[in-house]
């Protein structure tokens, strides 16, 4: 059947809104197809070049951020924060691997949740799930609740405006690699973390003198003045994915123009279904969710709709089991995939297969099962002989409390209330992230030798 933008509305679809204005929705569609993309085609095909050199072990992909973005959390700091937190984790990953990292933030776009009922209720009041702040408000009233398309042109704005401030971040000199110290954000400064990233960066301080007095510097050699961060997202709500879908004058290709890489939810990849549909006609580098419902001959069979051509860096599967699950499920899928011969960038998930409610009431992960995940990942991928990619993480560079556990912070459950803040799913804290950081960077050195 012929692809088009649309050829995905022939199909049948999850997790969607149901918009009460029709005609209001057409009309915004409308406005937002006539508005400029956010990213251009050759930088998304720049980034599955990446990608396949991230697949086969040559680069460490690394992405993260916020669980959902929100219109009333948006600020210059918070932004600034996790750039910041990402350099540093970029830092400790690539000192220990010797490999590029490869950086793609949740960010500038991630704005849509899938939710496990459509239904929410407190105290006997039944009001429809909160879906993102592209869709309709978190507060709980009714009137918030109603999905709302102009949403659509708030998050459109808003993702523009991140993008122009990571770009400013990314080439202005705040990535200089003579800035290495100032990285470090001031609440962990004085912890165990901190002091350790510190000395990392007084190593990499000295490095820099030395190819100073080589004549190597931020003048001579842009690669060490600036970096790249990529954008990603759900592409869940396929409304405002589609208005941003253009085609590529060079190519002809059509590209998804609201990221760089957007991926496919575990709840939303059926077969049969309305987004694996829009997915296989873009030419981004794309993702996709491996839960562990996933079958084998449906991984495959899902591999074939959306890279039939096996092109290394167009598929990133991204594996979110469980601590206690990964170990079941995870090593038959990555067997079958490599006997079979497919292509495919693996990355570790380590969130969402980790939720649990804290006996304080908060909905949390802990900081052990997350660690003990991504160790269990890379481990099964070295007896398999195969690539573990990369990371997938939701975080934060500011310092909340939403994920129990760690060495650095050691959050309780009753500690969870302090700073409570994601508008979704807790997130790690720039300390955790650290943490995590550098655990794995033994790991992998470990894995090396
Ligand atoms: C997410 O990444 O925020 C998410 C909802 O993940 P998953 O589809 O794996 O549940
Ligand atoms: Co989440």
């Amino acid at each position: 059947m012929k692809w088009t933008p649309g050829s995905w509305r022939n199909f049948p679809i999850k997790q969607q809104p149901t918009y009460q204005d029709q005609e209001l929705l057409k009309k915004v569609e409308e406005v937002l197809s006539s508005y400029p993309p956010l990213i251009f085609a050759g930088e998304a095909r720049n980034l599955k070049e990446k990608l396949a050199k991230a697949g086969r072990g040559e680069a460490f992909l690394l992405q993260g951020g916020d669980c959902a973005e929100s219109f009333s959390d948006f600020d210059a700091k918070s932004i600034k924060n996790l750039f910041k937190l990402m350099l540093q984790m970029n830092m400790i990953l690539m000192y220990s691997t010797g490999k590029p990292v490869l950086k793609i933030g949740r960010i500038a776009g991630q704005f849509a949740k899938p939710r496990s009922s459509d239904f929410e209720e407190v105290d006997g009041v039944k009001l429809p799930s909160y879906r993102g702040d592209i869709i309709n408000g978190m507060e709980f009233t009714e009137e918030a609740r109603v999905p709302n398309p102009y949403n659509m042109l708030k998050a459109y704005n808003q993702s523009a405006a991140t993008l122009n401030l990571l770009r400013a971040f990314s080439r202005g000199g705040l990535a200089d690699l003579n800035r290495v110290h100032q990285w470090n954000l001031d609440f962990i400064k004085d912890n165990p973390l901190g002091k350790r990233y510190d000395e990392l960066s007084t190593k990499i301080d000295h490095s820099m003198k030395f190819m100073a007095a080589c004549g190597l510097n931020s003048d001579t050699m842009p690669q060490l003045h600036q970096t790249t961060m990529y954008t990603s997202h759900e592409a869940l709500l396929l409304n405002y994915e589609e208005a941003l879908t253009r085609q590529d004058a060079e190519t002809g290709d059509w590209y998804d123009c609201s990221a760089h890489m957007l991926w496919i939810g575990d709840r939303t990849r059926d077969l049969t279904e309305a987004h694996i549909e829009y997915f296989r006609g873009i030419q981004n580098p794309i993702g996709c969710k491996v839960g562990p419902s996933m079958e084998e001959d449906e991984l495959i069979e899902l591999i074939d709709a959306l890279n039939p051509d096996n092109e290394e860096g167009r598929l990133n599967l991204i594996v979110r089991m469980g601590a206690s699950e990964i170990k079941k499920y995870f090593p038959k899928l990555l067997k079958r995939v490599r006997d079979e011969g497919r292509n495919v960038v693996w990355s570790c998930d380590p969130m969402h297969g980790n939720v649990e409610k804290s006996s304080s009431g908060f909905k949390t992960r802990d900081f052990d099962n997350i660690l003990s995940e991504v160790e269990q990942f890379f481990a099964i991928h070295k007896e398999m002989g195969t690539v573990a990619a990369g990371i997938h993480l939701e975080m934060t560079g500011n310092d909340v409390t939403e994920c129990t556990g760690s060495t650095s912070c050691a959050i309780t459950a009753e500690g969870l209330a302090s700073r409570y803040h994601t508008q979704c799913d807790p997130r790690l804290n720039a300390s955790q992230a650290l943490e995590l950081s550098f655990m794995l960077s033994d790991t992998i050195a470990g894995t090396d030798k």
